[in-house]
């Protein structure tokens, strides 16, 4: 087995470090190859993903990603985040798995992830007008729908499709292309919401869902929203499928400027993305369990600042790794 860590740019070095020591210390038989990624590779080489990378994560079984982004790129011609895109388009991961839980919050959000406004036709037209369009092949709907409701199976067996049907043509489209392939899944609850009001629920009830499903932006958003009212960005992770290997894991944060540098990066969605690399591509179950309920230990024994404590990255990974220990699997 192969895994291609992608560690990219200011906290994602840092917490991919933290994922490395403990994949190193589990019973695995994996090689893990390091390279060029996002801003560290726009200077060292002039673009995000170079072509020695994208065949390295084509080989692998898994790639995991620490984060990309940085101001000093945001003016560039070139931008650590149109690597990212790339890298998932190239490897058609259309499923973005982004689970959120918390006291009496259990909800899956599974993002559309290589279709929509990030990679429709964009320009500036000659008045000046600039543009992003917002497209979908009804083909590109049906298959994310379908692996939503196989995931919803698993779970608690409601699917809440999120669009804006009351506006715009992509997503009356894809609602009745999702409620074409829910009668091939009578055991499954199918309801719709809009995304205005599902994202207040989210704030206000976000016990009342189960899998969220919806397209690439509105995934964005409120995978984050998810995120803030289940214990923060610093524990969101996700899981990037398509049908095949390699899947791409990664957490839903970014690179966190405001803390890169300082130490104290949260490392606990990365450690939750490795979880969910055990579990979705090296079908090792068990030790995801594993590595999911050692971060819960550390979470609650030795918080990081986002979390109210005062533990360094390395101070959590730590405490991960000798729970692992106590229980004989690192
Ligand atoms: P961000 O997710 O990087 O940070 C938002 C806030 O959450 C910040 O206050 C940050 O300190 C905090 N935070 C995030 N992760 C944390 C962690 N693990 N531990 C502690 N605190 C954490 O979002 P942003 O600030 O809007 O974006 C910064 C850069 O990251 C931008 O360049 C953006 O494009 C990029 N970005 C990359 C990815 C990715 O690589 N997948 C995802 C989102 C944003
Ligand atoms: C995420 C990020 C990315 C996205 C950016 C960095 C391209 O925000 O993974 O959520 O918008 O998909
Ligand atoms: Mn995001």
């Amino acid at each position: 087995m192969t895994i291609v860590c992608l560690p990219g740019d200011g906290i994602g070095p840092e917490v991919a470090a933290e994922a490395l020591r403990v994949l190193d210390a589990l019973p695995l038989d994996v090689d893990v190859e390091t390279h060029l990624f996002g801003g560290a590779a726009i200077d060292a080489v002039g673009e995000p993903l170079p072509r020695e990378t994208l065949d390295a994560c084509r080989r692998a079984d898994a790639v995991l990603l620490g984060a990309v982004g940085g101001a000093r790129w945001e003016a560039g011609a070139v931008r650590p985040e149109q690597g990212l895109i790339a890298l998932r388009g190239e490897l058609d991961v259309y499923a973005n798995l982004r689970p959120a839980r918390a006291r009496g919050v259990d909800l899956l959000v599974v993002r559309e992830l290589v279709g929509g406004l990030y990679y429709g036709r964009r320009g500036v037209l000659d008045d000046g007008t600039v543009f992003d369009t917002c497209e979908y092949h009804p083909a590109q709907v049906e298959r994310v729908a379908r692996r939503a409701f196989e995931l919803a199976r698993r779970r608690r067996s409601v699917v809440l499709s999120v669009d804006k049907a009351n506006v715009l043509d992509t997503s009356r489209m894809w609602r009745r292309v999702v409620t074409e392939v829910a009668a091939e899944y009578a055991d499954v609850t199918l309801e719709h919401g809009l995304v205005d009001s599902v994202a207040m629920r989210l704030v206000t009830s976000p016990g009342d869902f189960d899998v969220l499903l919806t397209e690439n932006t509105f995934g964005d958003i409120l995978s984050d929203v998810a995120a803030g009212v289940t214990g923060g960005l610093g524990l969101a992770a996700s899981a990037s499928l398509g049908d095949g290997a390699p899947a791409i894991f990664e957490p839903v944060h970014g690179s966190a400027p405001d803390v890169a540098g300082t130490g104290s990066a949260n490392p606990a969605a990365m450690l939750r993305s490795i979880a969910l690399m055990l579990e979705h591509s090296l079908a090792r179950g068990d030790l995801a369990h594993a590595v999911d309920e050692a971060v819960e230990r550390a979470i609650a024994s030795t918080p990081t600042p986002d979390l109210g404590g005062v533990a360094t990255t390395s101070e959590f990974g730590d405490a991960v790794l000798e729970s692992l220990a106590a229980v004989s699997v690192a």
